[in-house]
C-alpha cells in the first residue's frame, strides 16, 4: 500500500493541499484528526482537555494503524502524529511522508483565526508556535521529502507536492498513473510478459521477473533494432506466450524498448494494456510519458507509430545506477531541454554538471518528468504547445539519422538544441546570453554542441524534411526565447539553421 501522508506543523495547509492533491491523483482524502474525532465522538480540544495529550496520541496511533490497512489514500496527519517512533515507522512502511513547511509569518497569518481549534497553541500564538517549532525542529528536519509551502494557491502548492512526490495522474488520452518509486513497491501488478533488451536484461531482468512473476522476450539493444522486424518478434512472442486481449505487457528498458513495446501492445489484438518501467534517464523524463509509440523506417525515425498510453509508468531511479555514463549524459540533454522549455530552476541545477546530477538523480527525474507531464496534459495530440517538446529535435533527429546512430539520441538533441538556439539569436528571437547559457550547460554535461564537420549538410536537410513528415518548404521549429520559454516558428531557410550548428 503506498499512501501519501502529509505531515508538518499546524498552518501548513495539510488538509487544504491534501484535498487538492487527492482530487488530482484521483485518490480518496482522509484527515486523520477528523477520523479521531468521529471515533471519539468529541472534538480534539475536548479530548485534550478531558483525557489529556497521551490519550489523544494513543487514539492517533490506533486510527493511523487502521487507515494504513485501507485502500491507497492521501492522508493529512496532525502536526505531532509521527512523534512516536512506532507511528512514524508505520507511516513510512505504508507509503511516502511529505513534510510541509512554511515560513513563520505565513503560519501565523493562517493560524490567527483558529487558535480555539488548536489546544497546543492556546494563549500567545506567536510564542507558542515558535516554541513548538523549536521543539520539533530536528524531528521535522529528519523527513527526507519536504515541500516549502508558499503563499500561493493550494492548487499551486498541490502541483508542487506532486513534483516532489513524483506522483501524477494523467487524464489525457487515457487515465493512468506515473510514479517515481521502487519497482518492488508494486507487487499487485500481474503482467503476462516483460519485454526488454539484452543490456537491461543482464542487470535487471531477473529481479523484475521475480517481482512480477512473468516470462520475458529479450531483443537486441539499440536504435538500429527499432524496426518492423523487432516489432514482429514481439508480436510473435506475445502469441507464443498465449497473450490475449486482457493481457498486460511490461516494457523494461530505454526509449527504444518503450516505443516498440507500446506499439506492439497498441496493435496486438487491436490493443492490449502495457506498463512501462523506464530504465534510461531519457525514457524516465521523456520517452515513457505521453503515449507516443512506434518504430523507425530506413528513411527516417518514428515514421510508423500510434498514440497508445501505458496503463502505468513506474520510474525507479535506482535502475539508473547501471546505465552507462554516455547514456546518462544523453538523458541529460532532454533534462536540459525541459529546463529551457519551462523550468529555469531545473536548467540551473543541470548546469552544475554530471557529478551533481549523479548525486541527485531522483530530484532530476522528478523535476524533468513534471515538465513533460504538464505539456502533454495541456496538448496530448500535439495540436499546439506539445510541439515545444521538439526543441532541438528537428536538427537533432536528422543529425542522429545521418550519423547512422553513431550519435546517441541525446547527443544529437544536444547538437540540435545548440544549433537551434544560435539560429534563434540570429533571427532576433532570443539574446546571446540564452545561447551562451544553453551551450555552456550542454558542454558542462559533456554533451556535443557542434554538427560533426564531415556530415553532409544536404543530407541533413533532406532528412529533416522527411522526418517532419512533409515536403513543404518551411518547417516548424520550437525555438528558445529565454530559459523557461520557447516559441513555435516556421523556418524556410534551413541552410542557415545548419550554418549555426557548425
Ligand atoms: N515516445 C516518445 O515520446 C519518445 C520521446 C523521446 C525519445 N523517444 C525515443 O527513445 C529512444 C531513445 O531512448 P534511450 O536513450 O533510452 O535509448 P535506448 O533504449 O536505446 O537505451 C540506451 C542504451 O542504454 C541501455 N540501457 C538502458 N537502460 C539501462 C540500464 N538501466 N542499465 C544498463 N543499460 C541500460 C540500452 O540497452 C541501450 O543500449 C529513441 O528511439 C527516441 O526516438 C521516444
Amino acid at each position: 500500500m503506498t499512501h501519501i501522508f502529509l505531515y508538518g506543523p499546524p498552518g501548513t495547509g495539510k488538509s487544504t493541499i491534501g484535498k487538492k492533491l487527492s482530487a488530482s491523483l484521483k485518490l480518496p482524502f482522509i484527515d486523520l484528526d477528523r477520523v479521531i474525532e468521529t471515533n471519539a465522538g468529541m472534538s480534539i480540544p475536548q479530548i485534550m482537555e478531558q483525557q489529556g495529550e497521551t490519550t489523544f496520541r494513543d487514539m492517533e496511533a490506533t486510527a493511523l494503524s487502521a487507515l494504513t490497512m485501507e485502500r491507497e489514500s492521501v492522508i493529512a496527519l496532525g502536526g505531532g502524529a509521527l512523534l512516536r517512533d512506532e507511528n512514524r515507522a508505520l507511516a513510512e512502511s505504508h507509503g511516502k511522508v511529505l513534510l510541509l513547511m512554511a515560513d513563520l509569518p505565513l503560519l501565523l497569518e493562517r493560524l490567527r483565526n483558529e487558535t480555539g481549534k488548536r489546544p497546543l497553541l492556546a494563549g500567545d500564538l506567536n510564542s507558542k508556535l515558535k516554541s513548538l517549532l523549536d521543539k520539533r525542529k530536528s524531528h521535522y528536519d529528519s523527513f527526507p521529502l519536504k515541500l516549502q509551502v508558499d503563499a500561493r494557491s493550494a492548487e499551486h502548492n498541490s502541483y508542487r507536492a506532486r513534483v516532489v512526490l513524483g506522483r501524477h495522474h494523467l487524464s489525457a488520452m487515457r487515465e493512468y498513473d506515473v510514479m517515481v518509486d521502487q519497482v518492488s513497491n508494486l507487487p499487485s501488478l500481474q503482467p503476462s510478459i516483460i519485454v526488454t533488451d539484452e543490456n537491461v536484461a543482464k542487470y535487471h531482468l531477473e529481479k523484475i521477473q521475480t517481482i512480477f512473476n512473468a516470462k520475458s522476450v529479450v531483443v537486441p539493444a539499440g536504435e538500429e533494432y527499432k524496426n518492423l522486424e523487432t516489432v514482429s518478434r514481439l508480436w510473435k512472442g506475445f502469441l507464443e506466450n498465449g497473450l490475449d486481449r486482457k493481457s498486460t505487457v511490461v516494457a523494461l528498458g530505454g526509449g527504444v524498448i518503450g516505443d516498440m513495446t507500446g506499439f506492439a501492445a497498441a496493435t496486438y489484438m487491436r490493443g492490449i494494456d502495457w506498463v512501462v518501467v523506464p530504465t534510461s534517464l531519457l525514457s524516465m523524463v521523456d520517452a515513457s510519458l505521453g503515449g507516443k509509440t512506434g518504430f523507425d523506417l530506413p528513411e527516417g525515425k518514428n515514421l510508423v507509430g500510434s498514440f497508445h498510453p501505458p496503463k502505468l509508468v513506474i520510474a525507479d531511479p535506482g535502475l539508473l545506477l547501471t546505465l552507462p555514463e554516455r547514456e546518462l549524459r544523453s538523458g541529460m540533454a532532454e533534462v536540459v531541454k525541459h529546463g529551457v522549455i519551462s523550468d529555469p530552476g531545473l536548467f540551473e541545477l543541470a548546469s552544475q554538471g554530471m557529478s551533481w546530477v549523479k548525486d541527485h538523480l531522483e530530484e532530476v527525474v522528478k523535476r524533468a518528468m513534471a515538465v513533460k507531464i504538464k505539456v502533454i496534459e495541456e496538448d496530448p495530440y500535439e495540436k499546439g504547445i506539445r510541439a515545444a517538446l521538439n526543441l532541438g529535435h528537428t536538427v537533432g533527429h536528422a543529425v542522429e539519422l545521418v550519423s547512422k546512430f553513431k550519435l546517441s539520441h541525446g547527443e544529437a538533441i544536444s547538437i540540435g538544441m545548440a544549433a537551434e538556439a544560435k539560429y534563434a539569436a540570429r533571427v532576433g528571437l532570443t539574446g546571446q546570453s540564452t545561447v551562451d547559457a544553453i551551450v555552456s550547460t550542454l558542454s558542462t554535461l559533456g554533451l556535443p554542441i557542434q554538427i560533426p564537420d564531415e556530415m553532409p549538410r544536404e543530407e541533413i536537410i533532406r532528412v529533416m524534411r522527411v522526418d517532419k513528415k512533409k515536403n513543404a518548404k518551411s518547417i516548424r521549429f520550437a525555438l528558445p526565447v529565454e530559459i523557461g520559454k520557447v516559441e513555435l516558428v516556421n523556418v524556410d531557410d534551413l541552410e542557415s539553421v545548419l550554418d549555426d550548428g557548425r
